[in-house]
């Protein structure tokens, strides 16, 4: 790879301390001699995750998330690792040399600014055409719709000809390919027709990630049509579930919240009237990834969706991922109006600033749409609402809070304060209710777990894990133990380096990981130096513990080598291991 030299990647990474820089997007408290906080990668009520200033690595014992600041970043803030690297060293201070770039790393690299930039550039001809003499239809469609100047330039609304592949021939002037343009989103390619636009003869909204950069389009009709709106199919640069409408503008709002809305046209009107907290999803449920994007700024989330059934139906959801994600949704009632736009324009920001104020508690929202299901005046449906109730009330594991809830619902709804919380009590007791919005589970990234095959590299991890906690330890078993006994690839690389380091001083596990490229790679060297040595009590036991490991690891290697060789080691060869494992306890003397 290295887009960068080690030395330079070294450098910046010993310039920041990660602490710090985790400090900044997670609240992290000392304990000891690490930090701990609430882990960003999945969701939890305990902090788990931990910072250690030592090792310059962060860890959470609840999903095994593990690594640097450079993985940190990538996985946290999406970026790849050269963006890291520059992030970083723009950070520090420190002037990064001209990039050396391999071939292979620079053509993805460039790839995908490629895409950005085409995306840019799109947005710029979309923004032109809606104010050149062509553009008057979506003037005036944007003008119907009540929207300002200024509110058209903030969104950088723009406007796509009635042409189908003028923006293609525009672009391909410029430079681009089609296949850069297809990979972009933005040209679609056939054999009979060739390239062409993907949008034309609609008013066109730039979707711009968090940071304001342009990754997509959605295309409006002008009027009635089929599809209404049209976005950017994914791409390389673009994850729909991954960003929100609005966010890059949201996040610097002064607002404690957020608003939470179902489309385009309704955060955009709410900006106009001053509510410049609002976003949205794109065009799809509001996702688990959305959601711990939004926790990361600690505010509320009030829901603005439609007051149609397709719209509670939506806000249910929303408010079962929030909670999963740890979030209280709360929910805006805007009867008798559709949407925030509808709502504004008939009733104004200040009527819509008091229904934020009033907005819905999340859960109490649930209970009452649940209640439309049951007629109250026959007491066995009464008793099934009342049932149902107390299971929901289940997925409150705090007793507090639990409490709380059991008060608000009862009082509201005229149920025996004392007969609900008794029920609940029981059902929890039991243990029989599932927690019925328990889809915390797909946060969890895949490769984060330990794998299940792993045993037998087990005893390598806890060596080297033991190893960069307790350097000293090394100079004991040098001379038997070397890299060659880490069978596995990644533990193998690992090995040879931090031994080596250790010849002249600590390991440095942070340095290590960025040996590799691959962040699926990287996590399982970082995992090496985590693995969690089992509580052993006295330090006799310590040192048997660690004369156990030593010897399984080399034991396991002979096993290994055994296994390897063709037709097994011929009987010379075993007796030598035999030998040697017996010098080896010898010397261990175990
Ligand atoms: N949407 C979509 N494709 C469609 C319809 C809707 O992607 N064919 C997405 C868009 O992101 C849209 C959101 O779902 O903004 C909500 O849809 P809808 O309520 O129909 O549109 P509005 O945003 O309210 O737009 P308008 O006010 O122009 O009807
Ligand atoms: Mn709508």
């Amino acid at each position: 790879m290295p887009f960068y030299s080690d030395e330079i990647i070294e450098q910046v990474r010993q310039s920041t301390d990660i602490v710090q820089l985790i400090s900044g997007f997670v609240n992290l408290k000392r304990k000891g001699s690490n930090y701990f906080g609430l882990c960003p990668f999945h969701n939890e009520k305990t902090g788990s995750f931990s910072v250690s200033e030592n090792k310059q690595m962060y860890y959470c014992f609840g999903c095994h998330a593990t690594g640097n600041v450079y993985t940190f970043l990538m996985k946290h803030e999406n970026m790849s690792f050269v963006e890291a690297i520059q992030y970083l060293a723009e950070k520090s201070g420190i002037k990064l040399p001209e990039a050396n770039e391999s071939e292979e790393a620079k053509k993805a690299r460039s790839r995908r600014e490629r895409i950005y930039q085409a995306n840019t550039e799109a947005a710029k001809y979309f923004y032109r055409a809606l104010r050149s003499a062509q553009g008057e239809l979506g003037l005036d469609y944007f003008k119907g719709r009540k929207l300002s100047d200024e509110t058209m330039q903030k969104f950088g609304l723009g406007y796509s000809l009635q042409y189908s592949d003028d923006l293609t021939k525009y672009l391909m002037k410029n430079g681009y390919s089609i296949d850069e343009l297809t990979a972009a989103g933005l040209s679609v390619y056939d054999e009979k027709y060739g390239a062409r636009d993907k949008f034309y003869n609609r008013v066109m909204f730039p979707i711009m990630n968090g940071s304001g950069k342009v990754i997509a389009f959605g295309g409006r009709v002008m009027g009635e049509g089929e599809p209404k709106y049209l976005n950017t199919a994914e791409t390389e640069i673009f994850e729909k579930r991954k960003n929100l409408f609005g966010l890059n503008l949201a996040r610097s709002s002064r607002a404690k919240n957020f608003i939470l809305c179902e489309g385009y046209m309704d955060v955009i009107s709410l900006h106009q009237a001053g509510f410049d907290q609002a976003m949205a999803s794109l065009g799809t449920a509001f996702t688990m990834d959305q959601a711990m994007i939004l926790k990361r700024f600690g505010r509320d989330v009030l829901l603005a969706y439609d007051s149609d059934t397709a719209g509670i139906n939506a806000a249910l959801k929303a408010i079962s991922i929030l909670r999963s994600c740890g979030l209280n949704g709360r929910v805006i009632n805007m009867q008798p109006y559709k949407d925030p736009d509808e709502f504004i324009k008939n009733l104004g920001a200040e009527e819509y600033q008091k229904r934020l104020d009033k907005a819905e508690n999340g859960f109490l929202f649930e209970v009452r749409i649940l209640r439309k299901d049951y007629d109250l005046s026959d007491p066995a449906q009464k008793t099934a609402f009342y049932n149902e109730i107390a299971k929901k009330l289940c997925v409150f594991e705090e007793e507090m809070e639990r409490e709380n809830y059991i008060e608000a619902v009862s009082e509201e709804y005229g149920i025996p304060k004392d007969a609900l919380k008794k029920q609940v009590i029981s059902l929890v007791l039991k243990g029989g209710v599932k927690l019925p919005d328990n889809v915390a589970d797909t946060t969890q990234r895949p490769g984060a777990q330990p794998k299940s095959d792993d045993n037998d590299k087990y005893a390598q991890r806890v060596l080297l894990t033991w190893l960069s906690e307790e350097p000293y330890k090394y100079k004991g078993i040098s001379e038997f133990i070397s890299a060659e006994d880490f069978t596995d690839p990644i533990y193998h690389r690992v090995a040879e380096r931090m031994l080596r380091d250790m010849e002249e001083g600590p390991p440095n596990p942070a340095a290590i990981i960025n040996m590799f490229e691959d962040a699926d790679e990287q996590q399982q060297a970082a995992e090496v130096f985590h693995t969690k040595l089992d509580a052993i009590v006295t330090d006799e036991e310590k040192e048997k513990a660690f004369r156990d490991i030593v010897l399984k690891v080399k034991q396991e290697r002979f096993d290994h080598d055994n296994k390897k060789a063709e037709g097994g080691l011929n009987l010379e060869e075993k007796l030598k291991q035999k030998r040697l494992m017996e010098d080896l306890r010898k010397r261990l003397r175990v």
